[in-house]
């Protein structure tokens, strides 16, 4: 965020020298400059009340894959190959739902849709507009997307991956993904909306640095970028699963908050601008669709939320008391929450993914994951040329590590944090000392 304006015209005068990419400037005239990927004509907005009649399961990539499957699959390709052969300055042709993200991507973008709570209610509806728009081109109106349920399934699907179907991309890379990239666990477990979908802007949710991010810079290609991610249409079945994690954090007995008069806007199938309240995203089975499986907790959702004191990277229970409340239980899982994690721009200009460590200054070069004091990884994705590093908040199942943290003879950690070279999982430069705005204990 600590772009300075000399960059950042710096920046667009030399991005609008290259053919693909949206200038990142702020001013609304000055938009109408970057390519049909990133513009959108000044229409205003009629606000939309969506309130489906029929609630249709979308599947998963794999199980569209199954013959029972193969007709809607087909249209579903259909759909999307019609939409890519609209004319790119059409608002519901495929350049302009590029254009909608690129918009809300940019990092200069005080509001930017990924560092608050509009990540997820944002992605809802641009998926949702986007199903409605592929309903009417496929002529098919029970049409649903698709999820990659990337938990269980850590390649990219067989039917993204075959040659010569609209749902195939070329440039991809897929780098592969580990089981910890997409540990969703922590995140069912965070207690508050705040936590899990952030707040007001500049407030991020642990929902965007954990597999969302991971999975994003899993690849080489352009998923690996936020502006340029729309582009591979895997992006969409990637945030359908992205959608069924807020879908299951709910189901797993959280609370959605009021969003009050917040809206998001977007183009529908007949090409009218619209604004939605995000207090209608709520629900998904008001948009017409629920998921045929959600992700689950192997126990009930836990409860109590520990604030923690953090002070020039240490963080301690408020008082002995709390300390030994949370000592006194053994909770199916521990979640450590660092919310609004800051000053990750200190680490070298390249680095997106990083790893978190208790009372550890790891060496530069060690492989993170078997250091001693490694508690956990957060990332971001990058966005055009810059690497917007946040604020990121991070859910760290930190159950294995807790009595080397706090037990009874210490009260307190010192934290910090590394940049990790996502290939080899070696850290690329020197820890620094963690600063957040807070940190919780969920248990
Ligand atoms: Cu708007 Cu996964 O990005």
């Amino acid at each position: 965020m600590s772009m300075n304006r000399r960059t950042f015209i710096r920046q667009a005068t030399f991005t609008m020298g290259s053919v693909t990419m949206c200038s990142w400037l702020e001013t609304a005239n000055l938009w109408a400059q970057g390519g049909t990927e990133c513009t959108l004509p000044s229409d205003k907005a009629t606000p939309w009340t969506p309130d489906e009649r029929k609630v249709l399961k979308r599947f998963s990539t794999a199980e569209m894959g199954q013959p029972g499957h193969a007709a809607a699959l087909a249209k579903y390709r259909d759909a999307i190959c019609k939409m890519h052969a609209l004319p790119a300055s059409d608002v519901i042709g495929w350049d302009k739902q590029i254009a909608q993200h690129c918009l809300n991507c940019a990092p200069t973008k005080p509001d930017n849709i990924h560092y608050s709570q509009y990540f997820l209610p944002w992605h809802r509806a641009f998926l949702y507009s986007l199903e409605r728009i592929l309903r009417k081109l496929g002529g098919d109106d029970d049409l649903r997307l698709m999820y990659w349920n990337w938990e269980q399934d850590r390649t990219v699907p067989a039917i993204y991956s075959q040659a010569k179907q609209c749902l195939f991309y070329q440039n991809r890379g897929f780098q592969g993904l580990s089981t910890s990239d997409v540990n969703v666990q922590p995140l069912l477990t965070t207690a508050t909306w705040e936590e899990f979908g952030g707040g007001a802007s500049g407030d991020a949710g642990a929902a965007f640095g954990g597999p969302h991010a991971n999975v994003h810079d899993a690849f080489n290609g352009d998923m690996s970028n936020l502006q340029y991610s729309p582009r591979d249409p895997i992006f969409y079945a990637h945030h359908g699963n992205v959608d069924r994690l807020w879908s299951s954090w709910i189901n797993a007995g959280h609370k959605n908050p009021d969003f009050g008069q917040d809206k998001v806007y977007f183009y529908d199938e007949d090409r009218k601008f619209r604004s939605i309240l995000l207090n209608d995203l709520r629900d998904e089975k008001k948009l017409g669709y629920e998921y045929s499986s959600l992700m689950t907790l192997p126990f009930r959702v836990p409860v109590k939320v520990f604030p923690m004191l953090l002070n020039r990277a240490i963080v301690q229970p408020p008082d002995p008391d709390t300390q030994r409340q949370i000592l006194s239980e053994a909770p199916p899982s521990r979640t450590l929450v660092i919310h609004n994690i800051k000053g990750l721009e200190k680490l070298p200009e390249n680095a997106n993914t990083f790893g978190i460590f208790a009372d550890e200054d790891p060496k530069v070069g060690a492989v993170a994951e078997q250091e001693p004091g490694f508690v956990g990884r957060v990332a971001t994705v990058k966005a055009g040329e810059t690497n917007l590093k946040g604020p990121l908040t991070a859910a760290l199942d930190i159950a294995p590590k807790m009595s080397s943290m706090i037990n009874k003879d210490k009260k307190s950690f010192r934290m910090t944090v590394a940049p990790i070279d996502r290939k080899t999982g070696k850290t690329t430069a020197p820890a620094i000392p963690l600063e957040a705005d807070k940190v919780a204990l969920v248990q």
